[in-house]
């Protein structure tokens, strides 16, 4: 164990759930910098802030860059998202959704991945979400690509595992920031309950956690349900 600080990277952190882990890992000691499209309101010494779209054709090289810049990543967290309701007429914004949750997310793997490989450890967490196992009429880029993410980051996972890097998918169900804006929000858990759960996940770099149990339960019991027949 080296005495120098532990550095992270956290994609998505301008608000909710992203902005919330900053401040937390911050006050834990690590040295953050994180990339989203506007700025975040945190000033501190140890931490960097690098505005970017995920989907812009430079993103792998601002990451890169970022991450040279840290002196390395110890800790990826990808939790940048979108979430549309479908508009039968212009399905632009679900192919958006997917180009965010989804290729962000593995252009994200893409360029730390081989950094942590390269270290012999690291930990890349991806934020994910209960709706991976539904299939959604309201929102179908959104449960397609969860799905799509969760799948992936689970097969890194096992890709990865004997080469000293980790890999975490976090399934939430409703988190209480503006992206829960829907009417219809069961077992809510606030961001701080939020930022728990994925404090646990750094300590202990579990393959899947998926919190609230209760509605990953009621989710998976559903599920069926949720297809046309
Ligand atoms: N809230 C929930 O109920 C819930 C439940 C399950 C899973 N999740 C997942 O948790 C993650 C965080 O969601 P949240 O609730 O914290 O949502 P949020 O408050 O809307 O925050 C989303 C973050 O993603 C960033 N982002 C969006 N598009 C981006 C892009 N093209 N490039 C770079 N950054 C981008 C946003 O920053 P900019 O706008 O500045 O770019 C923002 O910082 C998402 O993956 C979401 O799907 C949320």
């Amino acid at each position: 164990m080296t005495d120098r600080m532990r550095r992270a990277v956290v994609v998505g952190n301008s608000d909710g759930i992203g902005l919330a882990f900053t401040r937390r890992l911050l006050a834990d000691g690590w040295l953050v910098t994180g990339l989203s499209r506007r700025d975040n309101p945190i000033i501190v010494p140890t931490y960097a802030h690098h505005t970017v779209d995920v989907t812009a054709p430079d993103y792998p090289e601002v990451l890169s860059k970022a991450i040279d810049e840290l002196g390395g990543v110890d800790l990826c967290v990808y939790a940048a998202g979108v979430g549309e309701p479908v508009d039968l007429a212009d399905l632009d914004p679900q192919t958006r959704t997917f180009e965010v949750n989804l290729m962000g997310a593995v252009r994200t793997a893409a360029v730390v991945v081989p950094k942590m490989l390269a270290a012999g450890d690291g930990h890349l967490i991806g934020i994910s979400s209960l709706a991976d196992r539904l299939v959604s009429g309201e929102a179908p880029g959104y449960a397609g690509s969860k799905a799509g993410l969760s799948s992936y980051l689970m097969g890194l996972a096992a890709a990865l595992r004997r080469h000293g890097v980790h890999v975490t998918t976090v399934r939430f169900g409703f988190v209480d920031t503006k992206m829960a804006k829907g009417t219809f929000r069961p077992l809510m858990i606030p961001v701080d309950r939020a930022v728990e759960v994925l404090a646990h996940c750094v300590r202990n770099r579990p393959v899947r956690v998926s919190r609230p149990r209760r509605l990953a339960l009621l989710t998976a019991a559903l599920a069926p349900l949720t297809r046309p027949h």
